[in-house]
């Protein structure tokens, strides 16, 4: 089976097979060694897979409202940004932030989706996975679930769960999040579908779609170093931006230092670094995975040297049986 067109990077390689999951308690019958996708957003095959590749389209949405909030149990393979879209036509904020990103609902948690200062976590209240290890379903609470910058328990331990549904809790007390640069100049009385529709458009001013540009979102994930590194940073580059996480470390911006370097555009082959948004790699037309990560080890090699930061892969990128970094 060709995943051309069930990743998003579209790379031309094939799967030893494809199961369609629409009904959760199939996963009991399942016996294959399979790798699990979404819609394939975030996901990258540079290789043939030698494995068959599970596509979780479980459907469903179901809404209580209780005083607290509107809690929903959505079915994993739900579309995200439809999701997001149709709580706030229902008049239920909080989403808003989250608007336009790729990928399905099931996907949401595993790697903690995140922008302009707001990410998912804060709104799960529970994940609802198949256990392939001990056979059985499982309910994982939001503080189990472990949420990270771009981390989880479920992408800690990579194969393991199948997640099914998603709870999710919009609660009913709202406080439109401006705090994010471009989002400022709305001000603090701004409305989330105004929220919505910047959002979606600073995506779409920077971010490649990939219907016309195939890629997979942010290609590395901004580095977390210490409040010691940052100064050491900012007496060389005083323009760094960075972003707090807690009282010893912050987030730096990958794709200022990238784009600092003069990369954006660079390419090998038809693998390239987006000329918009240097976070993002894109497919010309027809890259190989070849191409892809060594422009990726060019790329991490270039920011290496020059600012001593390492930069870690945020998609997931399989060979043709596993998981791998480069
Ligand atoms: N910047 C540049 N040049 C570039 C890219 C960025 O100078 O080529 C600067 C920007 O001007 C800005 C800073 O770097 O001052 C941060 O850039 P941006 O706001 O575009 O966001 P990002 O840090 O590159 C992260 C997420 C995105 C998310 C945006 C908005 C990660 C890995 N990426 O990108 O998520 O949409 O913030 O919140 O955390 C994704 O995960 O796939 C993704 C697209």
């Amino acid at each position: 089976t060709s995943l051309k067109e069930l990743h998003t990077f579209r790379l031309p390689y094939s799967a030893q097979a494809l199961i369609e999951l629409t009904c959760a308690n199939d996963l009991a019958e399942l016996n294959d060694d399979y790798y699990v996708l979404g819609e394939g957003s975030n996901t990258i095959f540079t290789e043939d897979f030698s494995y068959p590749v599970l596509r979780v389209a479980i459907e469903g949405y179901e809404q209580t409202s209780t005083e607290q909030g509107y809690e929903l149990r959505v079915g994993a393979g739900e579309n995200w940004h439809a999701l997001v879209v149709r709580t706030l036509s229902a008049g239920m904020p909080g989403l808003e932030n989250l608007a336009l990103i790729p990928g399905s609902v099931g996907a949401a948690p595993v790697q903690n989706i995140g922008a302009y200062g707001v990410e998912v976590a804060e709104y799960v209240r529970s994940v609802e996975a198949w256990d392939r290890q001990a056979r059985k379903f499982v309910v994982f609470t939001a503080e189990e679930c472990q949420f990270a910058y771009r981390d989880s328990l479920f992408k800690k331990r990579p194969g393991r769960y199948v997640i099914t549904y998603v709870n999710l809790l919009l609660p009913k007390q709202w406080q439109p999040r401006v705090s994010y640069g471009a989002l400022a100049e709305l001000g603090a009385e701004a409305s989330a579908s105004a929220i919505m529709e910047a959002v979606i458009r600073i995506r779409n001013s920077k971010l490649p779609n990939p219907k016309e540009l195939p890629n997979a979102g942010s290609f590395f994930k901004n580095p977390i170093v210490s409040r010691g590194d940052l100064k050491r940073l900012l007496t060389t580059y005083p323009a760094l931006p960075y972003f707090s996480v807690d009282a010893q470390h912050v987030k730096l911006a990958a794709g200022w230092m990238i784009d600092y370097l003069g990369l954006k555009g660079f390419s090998v082959g038809d693998a390239a670094v987006h000329d918009k948004q240097a976070l993002v790699l894109v497919n010309k037309g027809s890259a190989c995975g070849t191409e892809l990560l060594s422009l990726a080890k060019a790329v991490q090699a270039r920011v290496a040297k020059e600012f001593s930061v390492a930069l870690e892969v945020e998609v997931r990128l399989l060979n043709d049986k596993e998981l791998i970094n480069v």
